[in-house]
């Protein structure tokens, strides 16, 4: 298995600065690469901040934010950061044209073993990766927000992707205490990211038809779906509602049937439900009490609060 010890991590924006935080805090020297100055100097301080923010959480083990963050050098030099690189992770835009050229470049100053992976929420790996010389050692690792703090990462390689790429960054993923999850092929959204838009569609059309308030859709998928998905995906939930899967389509094929003829089908977002939904978050009481950077931090710690009861019970992949 490839030994992975030197990171270069390709733009310094919310995503960069996360990956900065969780691999430095597991031990690995990286530089933290950006065009521009200010957001790399900008990134050191988030960057500490998450990192004591996982200290006082107790989410560091034995490390120290001081130690993590001595592990992390910046630079505006792309060569300086991927040059003696096992593994790169891009984070720059999400733009083909930008993701396309510096994937050419970092596969010409990178040395010939490197991983080079991609965070990209929106773009297929297929395309960025076919001017590259070397296309089999391009990936697609795709986080969650707080990188830091959310364990899955989607990993999935573009048609010319090979398996032990595949396999060298599913590893890596396992090694930081990430959840990889491994997709068979490429699609856009990936797995998580198609979920959520199926029901983000649903939930403004929802709010957008009268049916509740916005503040109400989130109220009721927090209190039921909400409180169990650490545990049930939507698969072993339906095996469960259906005292087994087969019976739960043999029972519940109608029902769905009429839910889903009358459900949304729209693939563009038309200016009434946008100013619906606008209106209906920012009605909500927390987004008329609290600014968005203290419902970010309120976030993170009852994530942290969930992530440590899943940590304390085992995990939730543990079926005791
Ligand atoms: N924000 C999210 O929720 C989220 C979640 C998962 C994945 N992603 C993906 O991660 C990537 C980064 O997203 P973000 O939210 O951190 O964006 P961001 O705008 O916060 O940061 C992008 C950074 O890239 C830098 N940059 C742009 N071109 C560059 C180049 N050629 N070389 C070096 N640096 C360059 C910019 O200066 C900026 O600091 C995108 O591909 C996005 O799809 C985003």
């Amino acid at each position: 298995m490839k030994i992975i010890t030197n990171i270069g991590c390709i733009g310094a924006g919310l995503i960069g600065q996360g990956w900065a935080t969780l691999l430095s805090s597991k031990g690995y020297e990286l530089i933290l690469h950006d065009i521009n100055a200010d957001i790399l100097e900008n990134a050191l301080r988030k960057i500490r901040s998450n990192l004591e923010f996982l200290e006082a959480n107790d989410f560091l083990g034995q490390e120290k934010t001081d130690t993590a963050l001595k592990r992390i050098k910046t630079t505006m030099s792309l060569a300086e950061a991927v040059s003696n690189a096992d593994y790169i992770q891009e984070s720059v835009f999400d733009d083909y044209e930008v993701k396309k050229r510096l994937f050419r470049e970092m596969d010409a100053l990178a040395p010939k073993s490197a991983i080079i992976a991609s965070s990209t929420s929106g773009l297929l790996m297929t395309r960025i990766q076919k001017k590259v010389t070397e296309p089999e050692r391009c990936v697609l690792a795709h986080p969650y927000l707080p990188v830091h703090l959310m364990p899955l990462v989607e990993v999935a390689g573009g048609k010319q992707t090979s398996p032990e790429t595949l396999a060298a960054t599913f590893g890596l993923m396992q090694k930081i205490g990430k959840t990889p999850v491994m997709l068979k092929k490429e699609v856009p959204g990936y797995i998580v990211n198609r979920l959520q838009a199926a029901l983000l569609r649903e939930a403004i059309d929802l709010v957008d038809s009268g049916v509740a308030s916005a503040e109400e859709v989130d109220r009721a998928f927090r209190m039921s779906v909400g409180l169990r998905s650490p545990l049930l995906g939507p698969l072993l939930r339906a095996h469960l509602a259906g005292d087994g899967i087969e019976r739960f389509f043999e029972n519940y094929a109608q029902s769905y049937r009429i839910r889903w003829e009358s459900m949304a089908t729209w693939n563009s977002i038309s200016e009434q439900a946008a100013d619906a939904t606008i209106n209906g978050v920012n009605e909500m009481e927390i987004v008329r009490t609290k600014s968005l950077e203290e419902i970010k931090k309120w976030r993170d710690k009852r994530v942290v609060d969930i992530l440590r009861i899943i940590r304390e019970s085992g995990n939730s992949e543990q079926h005791e």
